[in-house]
């Protein structure tokens, strides 16, 4: 016999969003239409995409998206659709063409503005309007050095709903921008392949009651974090780093020196920022290290981490491994962490969900901003 609780928790303790919204594929289907199709996405690094023809393909809700850079060096997004009969214009993940883009089925051919230029047999058909068969555009900001798309017919505004997100959390946009992101290079890059639900790395990324349970190596550096408070708690809030910490390093060695911009005060402090739905940033002296997840299930997620450094450090080939470390540690504590949980929200016994404590309640919001979205 199986017991659930007459009465919702009041006081310390607030309901979770029950188990079916981590398993159920017609609520995934729903936050693909709902979210990730609504919504800006980070999509990819612009300095991924480093010349005229190197393009990437995403997958953003339940969408293909091919993201290129023109012969006038501007990024560019398109469904990744051929307008002939469908076929899926590029089907590799990344990769570089030179001057245009040939669908593979009946080699259709755009250039890499979208504009259909060449087909087998088009000069016999001379009443065919080229212009109204380019490539199906999508919107397209650069933003922290990433190419941020948005499917929506009418993008809901850049400004507030993701340059916001980092206002809301730090106080003020120039706390975000002092970091320079979009001039650093990338050191290093991990894909982490999570059997999880997007929003179990959400509200885990939101909270630290679990840090003194899972990350040795991230308290010792933050010795603050042991408390549970994380450093999303609190607006304009950075964790400091502890009295004999050099740098934001696995075994608290010094790291790379402060980037040119960071004040004063930011110095030797971790500061996290979520920027709904699937974009984590995380900012200490030397470093940023920015997170894109890529939903591809109700149980399957990917995780993209990136660890970017100034450029020289980057180019002097100094070794990034204890920089890079302490992060790819916690990545790696927390998808376990979220992978144990994922099996069990198909229990009865998280039929109703769970509960969030007073250092969580804030996860309530992001539960709050999820079903509202999904009305
Ligand atoms: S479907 Fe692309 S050319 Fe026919
Ligand atoms: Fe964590």
């Amino acid at each position: 016999m199986t017991t659930t609780p007459e009465a919702p928790p009041t006081g310390s303790l607030m309901t979770t969003l029950p188990g079916r919204f981590y398993t159920d594929p017609e609520i995934f289907r729903q936050e693909q239409e709902r979210v990730f199709e609504s919504l800006w996405f980070c999509a990819v690094r612009c300095a991924d995409l480093d010349k005229p023809g190197a393009f990437r393909t995403v997958q953003i809700g339940r969408e293909s998206v091919l993201i290129t850079r023109s012969r006038s060096g501007e990024l560019r997004a398109f469904l990744n659709i051929c307008r002939h009969r469908g076929a899926r214009l590029c089907t590799r993940e990344s990769g570089e063409v030179r001057r245009a883009l040939q669908c593979p089925y009946h080699a259709w051919t755009y250039d890499l503005d979208g504009k259909l230029v060449a087909a087998p047999n088009l000069s016999k058909m001379p009443d065919v309007d080229r212009s109204a068969y380019g490539l199906v555009k999508v919107a397209l900001r650069e933003w922290l050095g990433y190419a941020w798309v948005c499917l929506a017919d009418e993008p809901p505004s850049f400004e507030e709903s993701v340059i916001g997100a980092a206002v809301e959390r730090l106080g003020d946009a120039a706390s975000i921008e002092s970091y320079g992101t979009e001039r650093l290079a990338l050191g290093k890059r991990v894909t982490y392949d999570v059997r999880a639900n997007w929003k179990l790395i959400v509200e885990n990324f939101m909270e630290c009651y679990h840090c003194a349970t899972i990350h040795p190596e991230l308290t010792d550096v933050l010795p603050e974090f042991t408390d549970g408070f994380a450093a999303q708690y609190y607006v304009g809030h950075g964790a400091s780093f502890g009295e004999e910490v050099s740098g934001f390093t696995v075994d608290g060695s010094a790291g790379f020196g402060r980037l040119p911009e960071v004040a004063e005060e930011q110095d030797r402090r971790y500061y996290a920022i979520t920027i709904k739905p699937a974009v984590f940033v995380n900012l200490v002296p030397d470093h940023v290290i920015l997170h894109r997840m890529f939903p591809l299930a109700a149980d399957r997620t990917v995780v993209e981490c990136d660890w970017l450094y100034a450029p020289e450090v980057v180019a002097s080939g100094v070794d990034l491994a204890k920089s890079v470390e302490l992060f790819h540690r916690v990545n790696e504590q927390d998808f376990e962490a979220c992978e144990r949980t994922q099996p069990a929200m198909a229990s009865r016994a998280y039929r109703a969900g769970g509960v969030l404590v007073p250092t969580e309640h804030h996860i309530g919001l992001f539960h709050a901003w999820l079903t509202e979205r999904l009305a």
